[in-house]
């Protein structure tokens, strides 16, 4: 793992059900050592009785590593939490942010804002469980709230400063409403307005009485032009559906951070790109290997590749690499190392940056 250090600002792919597995955790590693991944949101119930190997494993590479719990019963939760700890996350997330009906049947996610002394129950019992940092994404507010009345302002400035009492290191806002009736989980992370100047404002309040409690920006950052613009106004920033469609975007990340917000430039050049795929070919031969011997007929390299399919967005070629890192005729029948390496160098073909007629034009910038 590379060192981190403690004032560094945070930049972290955000928790994404179906999406944010060990596969594509490890590929995102692979464009920037320092950003900070979460895993998908994972029921307590689902650790502490269904198939925890299933549910946890993960690739010692993934490093800093962050398990994202659903749940709201504090004895379950200090178990599970006790258990990723085990296994080798570097941090417990509790989700207070999820809308979904299902979730809401469960009492967790979103509806648990309405519950801060429950929600303060439960991150005491993770902290008293673990000695890694425990965090909390939540939500601006439910429903109808509207932030700017003191009223409910002060709602979500209470829930944060309870869960920062109770022990969390770190809070993520998501910097909209949730609405729990009416809205689908997707439309719920389009309809309901972002308002980055009221989670500006409850990092500072917050930061009155728990100065040392981190404070996460998400919700609708695209770029990093956009990050950048918050830079000094957050201790992170939470990327989800952009660094999942654009993932060249974590290239730039490392640098970002270095040099503290001001350069956030990067060329996805043949080198780059040759190196990034050389990463990915490692990563999926290992995984073949970790399956291995009578298992090597599960392996599916679709769920590696369907992961990787924004990379090349806005290269030339990048359709027809696409359609070949996702047709299953062509997939299934991949199941050795040379088979591994021969159909990535085959795709990439595809692509501009590979073409004989190559200049410079063909050099993908993104964000500068
Ligand atoms: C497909 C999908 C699955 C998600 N699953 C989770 C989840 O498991 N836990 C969670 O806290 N948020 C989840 N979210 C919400 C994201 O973490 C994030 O808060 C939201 O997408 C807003 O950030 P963005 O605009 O950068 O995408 C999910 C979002 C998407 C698109």
């Amino acid at each position: 793992m590379v060192n981190v250090n403690i004032n560094d600002k945070i930049l972290a792919v955000a928790p994404m059900m179906d999406l944010t597995d060990r596969h594509c955790r490890s590929f995102h590693r692979l464009l920037s050592k320092k950003a900070k991944l979460y895993s998908e949101m994972i029921n307590t119930g689902a650790i502490l009785y269904g198939d925890a190997h299933r549910h946890l494993d993960f690739d010692r590479d993934e490093h800093y590593v962050i398990l994202q719990l659903g749940g709201s019963e504090p004895s379950d939760l200090a178990k599970a939490a006790k258990r990723g700890q085990e296994w080798g996350y570097d941090q417990i997330d509790l989700n207070c942010g999820c809308p979904s009906e299902r979730v809401q049947k469960g009492s967790f996610g979103a509806c648990l804002m309405a519950e801060p002394d429950l929600v303060a129950d439960c991150v005491k019992a993770m902290k008293d469980a673990v000695s890694i940092p425990v965090s909390v994404k939540h939500r601006l507010g439910l429903n109808e709230m509207n932030p700017d009345h003191p009223v409910d302002y002060q709602f979500a400035l209470d829930f944060m400063c309870a869960v920062a009492q109770a022990g969390a290191s770190q809070v993520t806002i998501h910097a909209r409403n949730a609405v729990l009736k009416g809205l689908s989980p997707k439309e719920n992370r389009m309809i309901p307005l972002l308002r980055y100047d009221i989670a500006k404002r409850l990092r500072t309040d917050l930061q009155k009485h728990f100065p040392q409690v981190k404070v996460l920006l998400n919700g609708g950052l695209e770029t990093n032009q956009m990050i950048q613009q918050h830079w000094n106004d957050f201790d992170g920033f939470m990327i989800g559906r952009a660094a999942y469609h654009t993932p060249a975007m974590l290239l730039a990340w490392d640098r970002m951070i270095d040099s503290q917000g001001q350069e956030n430039g990067y060329f996805l050049n043949d080198q780059t790109w040759l190196e990034i795929q050389e990463g990915i070919i490692r990563y999926s031969q290992s995984w073949l290997h970790q399956l291995g011997g009578d298992q090597t007929e599960r392996f599916y390299l679709a769920g590696i590749t369907r992961h990787v399919l924004g990379l090349a967005h806005g290269l030339g070629g990048s359709r027809l690499w696409r359609q070949q890192l996702s047709d299953h005729r062509l997939i299934a029948p991949v199941k050795t190392d040379l088979q591994i390496e021969q159909f990535f160098t085959q795709a990439s073909r595809h692509l501009r940056i590979f073409s004989d007629e190559r200049d410079e034009s063909f050099t993908s910038q993104y964000d500068d």
